[in-house]
Order: C-alpha cells, then structure tokens, then sequence
C-alpha cells in the first residue's frame, strides 16, 4: 500500500487543523480544562509535522506515539520499511559463490521474503524471494543455487542477478516475459562483516555508518570474534521507541544503574550528534579500563571507557575496549519488543571490567524503568515531556529524525 493511503487512514484534516507545532494544540480550551474535566481526559491523537528544534523550546514526542495503533502502522511503514536493517550472520550463511539464504526483512514485523545470494562473480545481492508466476516463496532453506533461482511449483527459473530466465508452457503468452517477470532487486551494503539491506531507503546507508567509521575505524572489528555465550535476547513489554529513548541519554545512569555510575564520569559524558546517528562518549572515572587511542585520533589524549553509537532508527554498536556489544531493537507489537544482544570479543583480557563489564545487569535495569515508563506514557494525564539541553540531546535527535520521516 503506498505510504500516502496509510497515512491517510489517520491523519484527517481536522486533526491538522487542530495543530500548530508538532501536535494537538489545546490553547483553544487549555490544557489545565482538560486535566480538571474528567469527561475530557483523553490523550492527544497522534498528530505530528516535527519537533522544535531549539531543543531549549522542544516537547517530546507525546504518549500517543508510543501507545496507538496508528503509530505503529506509521513507524513500521514510514520509518522501518525505509530504514536500514541487518541481515544477522549473513557472513557465514553467503560467503562463497552461489550461497544463498532466505529471510525476511523484519522477523513478526515487516515480513517480506528476501533472498540473501552472491552469485557467480563473488558480488553480494538481495532480491525478492518471491516468484513472480503465482506468489510461491522461491528458496525455502539456506543453501547453494548452482543451477539458478528454481520455483518448486511450476518450474519458473531465475538468473542469480533475478531476471527471468525461462518456465515450461509458455507458448501462446503475449507481452512475456517482460520487467514484471524479474526478481525485484533490494539494496545491500556491507560494513565490515555486517551486511544490511533496505526495502526503499530513505537514506544513504554510506551517510549512516561514516562518523561511526571515522570514529572506531582503528579497531578491527571485522576480526572481532562473535562470542555466542555473551549473547542474548530479551523481551521487553515496551514500546521500541521508548528502549531507544532510553538508550540515547546518560542522565539516568547515576539514578538506575549504581554499578555503571562508578566507572563512569557522569560530569563529562557527552553525546555528539551526526546526520542519522549519534554517539554518547564514556569517559572513564578512574582513567582505567580505557581504549588506547592512536596518535592523532581525534579524541587523543581522553580516558574513553565506551562508545555508544546509535544508527537511526534501532541499531546500537556498543565499544568497550574488550570489543562490542551490538544490540539491535526489534519491534513486535505496539508495547512488546525484542532486544537482541550480540558480543563481538576483541580483547578477552580486558572483559568483565570498565564500562562494559556487566551489560547484562545494565539492561536488566533499564527494562526495568522502560516498562514503567509504557504504562506512564499510556496514563490521559500524561501528554508530553520536556528534554534537558544538557543531558537529553540524543533524544532531542532521535524524536527530530522520526518526525521527519513520518511527517
Ligand atoms: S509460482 Fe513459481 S512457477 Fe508458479
Ligand atoms: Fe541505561
């Protein structure tokens, strides 16, 4: 469905006409009306245009993008469908010509069948997996495609670049085969060994990963070894928005994780912001458990215990200096999310100290106080919330780039 039908379905003129910054606008009767009358206590629908960029003026977004319906069809559509998303472990599974893997863009999410492939001359492609005859997904398990792309229910055949190569019982068939009998083509991009793709990006994937590249490109993160014991999954009972909310700001730290706070200066973390991403700086309390900076890097000379790189809109790379922990955020319903935690060791003298010694307990603690803030956020006393200049630059970022790929 084109994006404009869906948003049409809850975005109505009036609404519009309600609004001036960003959302429903209540001088006409006033907020503290509405508090006090109980047979007008509702949340504002989710109405949006942007966020104010004087993060001094701004508002968040309010509690109704986390808790309607609507705004998760909007986000999936409008911000997932056009983002950047990794295809786990396709290193592995696609490593030589003519391996191949199914798998579906976003797992109980954005299921659209994809086929992951290298084909002959080494290149990497993605393209649907579905036949273009009557619909049959094309390769069912992961495996080598030798003899092409082969539909099991009536004999259709793929090149591995996607174009129609023949079918049996064809003679007769007009206009065929035609551009409609291909495979579509899906973008893929590498960085070092992860490999993503993008159902229609609304960025380019090289703007997205470079300031993170230019900050950590000294680690050798493609020779990282992906360690399974260190790595897991959690359900979260929150909305995918609020994880992130969270995860873009350090200000809770000397309030919800004690065990953080002592390895980390709060006083000096900051968060630089870069087109769609950004990253909170670590710094280190005691000067200890720190990366070794080389000589004209351009943080030289700090005690840097963490970087926290968040790629818009669900991706965090986390590097400490035994390695990283990637942590990427799956939406599954509107208040239930799945956290996927992979550890990448570098350096395993250096684990279990410093910054990123037990993120295990860290996220145990912030779904915690991200659950609460689910059911906070879904109360009709709660509207919006306002951003502290200092500490909640991140946020600010995060809830600018949303508006703007949703308005
Ligand atoms: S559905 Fe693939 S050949 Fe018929
Ligand atoms: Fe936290």
């Amino acid at each position: 469905m084109p994006t404009r039908d869906i948003r049409s379905l809850f975005f109505s003129k009036k609404e519009h006409s309600n609004t001036t910054f960003g959302f429903q606008n209540f001088s006409s009767s006033g907020p503290r009306e509405l508090r006090t009358n109980p047979a007008l206590l509702i949340q504002p629908s989710f109405v949006m245009y942007q966020i104010e960029p004087d993060i001094r003026r701004a508002t968040t977004l309010p509690g109704a993008f986390y808790n309607s319906p609507e705004g998760f069809a909007s986000y999936r559509e409008q911000i997932f469908a056009r983002s950047w998303q990794m295809v786990t472990h396709a290193e592995e599974l696609v490593k030589l010509p003519f391996d191949a893997m199914p798998f579906q863009f976003m797992d109980k999410f954005i299921e659209e069948p994809l086929l992951l492939l290298r084909d002959a001359d080494n290149t990497l492609r993605c393209m649907s997996n579905v036949c273009t005859h009557r619909g049959k997904i094309l390769v069912e398990h992961p495996g080598k495609l030798e003899r092409g792309i082969v539909c099991g229910y009536h004999g259709r055949r793929f090149l591995l670049n996607g174009n129609f190569a023949a079918m049996p019982e064809t003679e007769g068939m007009e206009n065929f085969p035609c551009a409609d009998d291909n495979l579509t083509q899906i973008p893929v991009r590498q960085w070092r060994q992860f490999v993503f793709t993008s159902l229609a990006p609304a960025f380019p994937f090289e703007d997205w990963v470079a300031d993170m590249e230019r900050k950590i490109g000294f680690m050798p993160v493609e020779h990282f070894r992906f360690d399974a014991a260190r790595s897991r999954d959690y359900l979260v009972k929150a909305n995918w928005a609020l994880y992130c909310d969270n995860y873009l700001e350090g200000f809770h730290i000397p309030f919800v994780h004690k065990g953080l706070a002592t390895s980390l200066d709060w006083g000096a973390y900051r968060t630089e912001l870069f087109n769609w991403s950004n990253v909170q700086v670590g710094i280190s309390k005691g000067g200890e458990d720190v990366f070794d900076l080389p000589a004209g890097h351009e943080d030289y000379g700090q005690v840097i215990a963490g970087y926290y790189f968040w790629l818009f809109p669900n991706i965090m790379f986390n590097f400490y200096p035994w390695g990283l922990s990637l942590n990427i955020v799956r939406p599954l319903q509107l208040d239930l999310t799945k956290v996927s935690f992979r550890a990448y060791v570098w350096d395993a003298s250096k684990l279990g100290r410093g910054a990123g010694a037990d993120v295990d307990l860290v996220e145990r603690e912030d779904e915690a106080v991200v659950e609460q803030v689910q059911i906070g956020t879904r109360s009709r006393f709660y509207r919006h919330g306002r951003f502290s200049p200092k500490q909640e630059r991140g946020v600010h970022h995060f809830h600018q780039l949303v508006t703007r790929l949703i308005s």
